[in-house]
C-alpha cells in the first residue's frame, strides 16, 4: 500500500460496479478506509468483499442517492463507523434511453435529473458539514464529456451532467476557504460491464468510436478512477472547480 491517501476515509457512491468499484479499489490501494454505497446491494458487498481480499479496509452501506434520508443515513454512519469524512466520490448517475426531445419520455428527464443531479446535491450537500467537522476535505463527482458539450438524442442525459460540472464549479466558490475542495471527472466512452458488452455487440460502432480517440483506445474504469483518486488527494492540493475530461483526448477537437 502507498501512502497517497493512508487513513483517509471517504465513500462511494454506485461502488457496485464499473467506475466506482474500479475507484473503490483504487482509493483502497492508497490506504484509505472507504465505504462504499449502491442501490445493488450485492454488487456493493461483493466490491468490498473484493478490497478486503486484496488487504484493504472497505464496508458497505445501502444508498439510493435520489432519497434524500438515505444520503443522510449513508453520511451520518460513516461518521458513526470512522469518527470523520476525509473525501467522497459521487459516482452515482444514469443513463436513459436515446430519443430526439420531441419521441423522448418525460418520465427519463425526470429521473435522470433526480438521481443524476439531484442525487448528487444531496450528496455535497450533506457531506460537507461532515467534512467540515473533519477540519477539510475533498470530493470529485462523476460528470460526463456529455456535460461538457451537447449530446445529440440524449438532452436529459447531458442536462443532468451539465447541472453536476454546474455543482461543482459552484461549491468550489462557496467552501474553499473552509478547506473543501470539489472537481468533477468527465469520462468519455468507459469500458464498464454493459458498455463492454455492447463493444462486443456492436463491433464496427466501437472500431469507429475508438477511431476517433487520439490517444487510440476506450478508456479503462480504472483510468477514471485514478483520476478520482488523484483529484482527492493532496498532490491536487491546489486544484478546485475543475471539470476535467478523462477521455483520452476526445474533446480536444
Ligand atoms: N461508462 C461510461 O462510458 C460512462 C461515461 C461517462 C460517464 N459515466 C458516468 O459514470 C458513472 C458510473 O457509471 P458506470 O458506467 O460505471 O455504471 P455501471 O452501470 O457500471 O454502474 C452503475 C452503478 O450505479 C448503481 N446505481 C444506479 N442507480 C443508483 C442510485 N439511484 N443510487 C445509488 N446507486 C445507483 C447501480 O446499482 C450500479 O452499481 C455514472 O455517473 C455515469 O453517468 C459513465
Amino acid at each position: 500500500m502507498s501512502e497517497l491517501m493512508q487513513d483517509k476515509v471517504g465513500i462511494i457512491t454506485a461502488g457496485g460496479s464499473g467506475i466506482g468499484r474500479a475507484s473503490a479499489q483504487a482509493f483502497a490501494r492508497e490506504g484509505a478506509k472507504v465505504i462504499i454505497s449502491d442501490i445493488n446491494d450485492d454488487m456493493g458487498q461483493e466490491t468490498v468483499n473484493m478490497i478486503k481480499k486484496a488487504g484493504g479496509e472497505a464496508s458497505y452501506i445501502p444508498c439510493n442517492v435520489a432519497t434524500e434520508e438515505d444520503v443522510v443515513v449513508l453520511i451520518n454512519k460513516t461518521v458513526e463507523l470512522y469518527g470523520r469524512l476525509d473525501w467522497a466520490h459521487n459516482n452515482a448517475g444514469i443513463g436513459v434511453p436515446s430519443a430526439s426531445i420531441t419521441e423522448s419520455d418525460s418520465s427519463d428527464w425526470d429521473r435522470a435529473l433526480q438521481i443524476t443531479a439531484t442525487g448528487m446535491y444531496y450528496s455535497i450537500k450533506h457531506e460537507i458539514p461532515a467534512m467540515l467537522k473533519s477540519g477539510g476535505g475533498a470530493i470529485v463527482n462523476t460528470s460526463s464529456t456529455a456535460g461538457l458539450s451537447g449530446a445529440e438524442n440524449m438532452a436529459g442525459y447531458s442536462a443532468s451532467k451539465w447541472a453536476v460540472n454546474g455543482l461543482t464549479k459552484s461549491i468550489a466558490l462557496e467552501y474553499g476557504k473552509q478547506g473543501i475542495r470539489i472537481n468533477s471527472i468527465c469520462p468519455g466512452m468507459t469500458l464498464t460491464p454493459a458498455v463492454e458488452k455492447w463493444s462486443q455487440e456492436a463491433p464496427e460502432q466501437a472500431e469507429y468510436i475508438k477511431s476517433n480517440i487520439p490517444l487510440g483506445r476506450i478508456g479503462k474504469p480504472e483510468d477514471q478512477a485514478n483520476a478520482a483518486v488523484w483529484l482527492c488527494s493532496d498532490k491536487a492540493a491546489y486544484i478546485t472547480g475543475v471539470n476535467l475530461p478523462v477521455d483520452g483526448g476526445h474533446t480536444a477537437k
